[in-house]
C-alpha cells in the first residue's frame, strides 16, 4: 500500500489545473449504457473510481476504450444487466447502473452498497422512487433485482435532495412511459451536466437545476458526446490550500459552481481574484475563524468540509462545523488531532479551537475527502507527516502529490 510522505510548514505559490469532476463523470459513464451506440467523453480525470466505473461498465458488456482523458463507451454489445457485490462494495457510484439498465432493458439485479467510512447510507429514496415508476423490486443475497415490463411516469417528493437519487430516477424515467416529475430534486452541477448529457442523447428533460425536474418520456435514445465540467471539489481543496499555505491560482474552474467556498474564504480574511475560469487565493496574515454549515447545492458542500476543518484547525479562534448532508462525517477528526488540532466533536458539528501550530505525525485516511484534508494538515505542520492509506485519495483526485510539488510542497508517494 501506498502512503504520502509531506515535509511541511513549506510556503505554496504558483498555479495548478483542476481535472473533470469525479461526480459528474461517473453518472455519465452510466447513462451511456441507455442507447445503443458508441457515446464519447472528453476530459475524464484518471482516477481509481473511474476505472472501476470502466470495470463494471465491461462486466455488463460494453466495449469501453480509454485514451489519455477520453474515454469512449459501446453499448451496442450490453447484454448482462448486473453490476457485483465485489465493485459496488469499492465504489458506491456503482449502484448508479440501476437506472440506465432499467431504463434499456426493464430488469436489473444490483448489490446494495452497503456502509461506508461515516456510517449507513441508506439508498431506499433510489428504490422507492423506482417502484412509484411501476417496477416490481426484491431484495436476494444483499441484491436488489428490479423488473417492469414498461416503467411508467409518476411523481416522486424526495424526502431530501439527494444527489444519487435524482440521477439515478432520472436517468431510470427517460424512456418511462408517460411524464415523470421529481419533486425536491438535486440542483448540484454534477446532476444538471448528467440531465444535459441525456437531452443531447434525445430525452425530453426540463427543470434542470431547479428543484423539480420533469421528464417526458420517449422511446429510446442514441449516442452522444459530452466534455465533463471542471471538479469544484479538487478546486475548492486546492483553494483552502491556499488560505493556509500561499498565493495560489487555480485554473480551469466553473466560477459560479464556487460561490459558497469563496465566500466563506474571503471572511476568513484571505484575498480572492476571479480571472476567466480561474481564481487566485492569497492567505491573510492572520486566518480569521468561520463558522461554517454544510447543506445541498448551492450550499457549502459537505465534500469540503473535512478540509475546512482542517484549515480552521489553524485559525486565530474558535469556530464551528456543522455537516447537515452526513451527521457522522468526522473521521478525518482524530487523525487530525495527532497532528496537534484542538477539536472536539458534539453530534453533527466539530468545534475547533484553532492552536498556533501543527506538527506532523504518521496519520491514516479514511476516505477521499478525510484524505484530502490530512494533506493540507500536513503540509501545514511542521516536520514529517505520513499519510497512510492513500487508495482513498487516488479515489478522488488525479496526480494531487504532482500537483502540489508545482506548487512549490515537498510531498512524495512511498510504498509502505
Ligand atoms: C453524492 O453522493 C456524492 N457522490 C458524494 O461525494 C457527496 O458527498 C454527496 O452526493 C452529497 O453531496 C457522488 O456523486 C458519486 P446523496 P450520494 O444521495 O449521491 C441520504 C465524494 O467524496 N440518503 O445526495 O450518495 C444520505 O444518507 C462523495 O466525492 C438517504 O437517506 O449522496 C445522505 O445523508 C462522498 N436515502 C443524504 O441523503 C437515499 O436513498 C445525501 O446523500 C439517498 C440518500
Amino acid at each position: 500500500m501506498d502512503k504520502i510522505v509531506i515535509e511541511g510548514n513549506k510556503p505554496l505559490s504558483g498555479s495548478v489545473e483542476v481535472s473533470g469532476a469525479k461526480n459528474a463523470v461517473l453518472p455519465i459513464m452510466t447513462a451511456a449504457l441507455i442507447p445503443v451506440g458508441k457515446s464519447k467523453i472528453y476530459r475524464v480525470p484518471e482516477l481509481k473510481d473511474t476505472r472501476t466505473m470502466i470495470r463494471l461498465l465491461e462486466i455488463i458488456g460494453a466495449k469501453v476504450s480509454l485514451n489519455e482523458n477520453t474515454i469512449e463507451i459501446d453499448s451496442t454489445t450490453v447484454n448482462n444487466p448486473e453490476a457485483p457485490y465485489d465493485l459496488v462494495k469499492t465504489m458506491r457510484a456503482s449502484f448508479y447502473v440501476l437506472g440506465p439498465l432499467m431504463a434499456r432493458f426493464g430488469r436489473v439485479k444490483v448489490s446494495l452498497p452497503g456502509g461506508c467510512a461515516w456510517g449507513p447510507r441508506p439508498v431506499d429514496f433510489h428504490l422507492k422512487g423506482l417502484e412509484k415508476l411501476g417496477a416490481k423490486l426484491t431484495l436476494k443475497d444483499g441484491y436488489i433485482l428490479a423488473e417492469a415490463d414498461q416503467l411508467k411516469g409518476n411523481e416522486i417528493r424526495f424526502e431530501f435532495p439527494s444527489v444519487g437519487a435524482t440521477g439515478n430516477l432520472a436517468m431510470a424515467a427517460v424512456t418511462a412511459k408517460g411524464t415523470t416529475i421529481l419533486h425536491n430534486a438535486a440542483r448540484e452541477p454534477e446532476i444538471v451536466q448528467l440531465c444535459e448529457f441525456l437531452n443531447k442523447m434525445g430525452a425530453r428533460i426540463s427543470g434542470i437545476g431547479t428543484t423539480t425536474i420533469i421528464i417526458d418520456g420517449v422511446n429510446d435514445l442514441h449516442a452522444a458526446d459530452i466534455e465533463v465540467i471542471s471538479d469544484r471539489i479538487e478546486a475548492g481543496t486546492f483553494l483552502i490550500a491556499g488560505a493556509l499555505l500561499g498565493k495560489i491560482t487555480v485554473n480551469r474552474v466553473e466560477l459560479k459552481h464556487l460561490d459558497a467556498v469563496l465566500g466563506k474564504l474571503k471572511e476568513a480574511g484571505c484575498k480572492i481574484i476571479v480571472g476567466n475560469a480561474s481564481v487566485t487565493v492569497t492567505p491573510p496574515d492572520k486566518l480569521k475563524p468561520v463558522d461554517i454549515t454544510t447543506a445541498v447545492y448551492p450550499g457549502f458542500p459537505t465534500d469540503l468540509q473535512a478540509q475546512w476543518v482542517a484549515l480552521m484547525s489553524l485559525a486565530a479562534g474558535s469556530s464551528m462545523i456543522t455537516d447537515t448532508v452526513y451527521h457522522d462525517r468526522f473521521s478525518h477528526i482524530p487523525e487530525l488531532s495527532r497532528l496537534g488540532a484542538n477539536i472536539r466533536v458534539d453530534k453533527n458539528t466539530a468545534f475547533v479551537r484553532g492552536v498556533d501550530s501543527l506538527a506532523g505525525a504518521p496519520v491514516m485516511s479514511t476516505d477521499i475527502r478525510a484524505s484530502a484534508s490530512l494533506i493540507i494538515a500536513g503540509l501545514a505542520a511542521s516536520g514529517k507527516t505520513q499519510v497512510s492509506r492513500v487508495y482513498h485519495i487516488d479515489r478522488g483526485y488525479e496526480h494531487i502529490e504532482e500537483k502540489f510539488r508545482v506548487l512549490g510542497a515537498q510531498i512524495s508517494r512511498e510504498t509502505e
